[in-house]
């Protein structure tokens, strides 16, 4: 499986298949977010499965313990290899998770949300998060989801070594917020090349509009997972 996802934030299901078909037969690993999702449903990922695609499926699953059991027993029957749920909602929300996860036919491994990459620390601040600074809250979150048994979390590369220390080598960091030109931020706040990702100790990357929105997406795709490889 290859360990870069590509973020198809699409606005129509066409365009998603029209980007998807310039790669000429080869699968790459896909990330479906909730506009697709909500657009197209089960459908486009049973659809993207027979087609070969690793899918990462990033609904980031966030409500009371109960309600998320049966939502992620529910996704764990689709051909899905991770799935997201928010650290946010605790402890006994993340081992729900699990839960529902053991209860569905194809065990995709759960990654809780810490702090969103477009998360800056003056929001922080906004959310209430006053004594805390993002990389304490961040690995503060990765620790008990660590301790809640998920296979990992969703993290910017800057805390990745710290959210290691914290837990284990084995624990999944996924990490987006990923950027060759580091002038096109969008809306994300902390971000790093696929190079630093990998010095880091990321273990998967995520890219979106760097990738779909370039002129030529399929050079662009492969210069990310070049640097990243390398
Ligand atoms: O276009 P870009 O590379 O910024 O896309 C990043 C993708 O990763 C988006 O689909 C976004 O929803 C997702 N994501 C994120 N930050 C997180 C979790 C997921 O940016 N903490």
């Amino acid at each position: 499986m290859e360990t870069l996802f590509v973020a198809l934030d699409f606005d129509s299901t066409e365009e998603c298949f029209d980007f998807l078909n310039q790669f000429k037969g080869q699968s790459i690993s896909v990330k479906i977010g909730m506009a697709e999702y909500f657009r197209s449903g089960a459908d486009m990922i049973e659809n993207l499965a027979q087609r070969g695609h690793h899918i990462f499926l990033d609904l980031k699953c966030h409500d009371i313990p109960n309600t998320v059991e049966l939502a992620v027993e529910q996704l764990s029957n689709l051909p899905i290899k991770y799935l997201t749920v928010h650290a946010l909602g605790g402890m006994t929300m993340l081992k729900a998770a699990i839960n529902g996860r053991n209860k569905g036919r194809f065990h995709p491994k759960i990654l809780a949300v810490t702090q969103l990459t477009s998360t800056s620390e003056d929001m922080l601040q906004q959310l209430g998060f006053k004594e805390v600074s993002m990389t304490d809250s961040t690995i503060q979150l990765a620790k008990m989801a660590y301790d809640a048994g998920v296979d990992g979390v969703v993290a910017s590369v800057h805390e990745v070594e710290a959210i290691k220390q914290a837990t284990d080598d084995s624990f999944i960091v996924l990490t987006p917020g990923i950027r060759m030109e580091q002038s096109i931020h969008d809306d994300q706040h902390r971000i790093a090349t696929p190079k630093q990702a990998k010095v880091h100790q990321s273990d998967l990357i995520v890219v979106g509009r760097p990738i779909i929105k370039a002129k030529e997406p399929v050079e662009m795709y492969r210069k990310y997972l070049k640097d990243w490889r390398d």
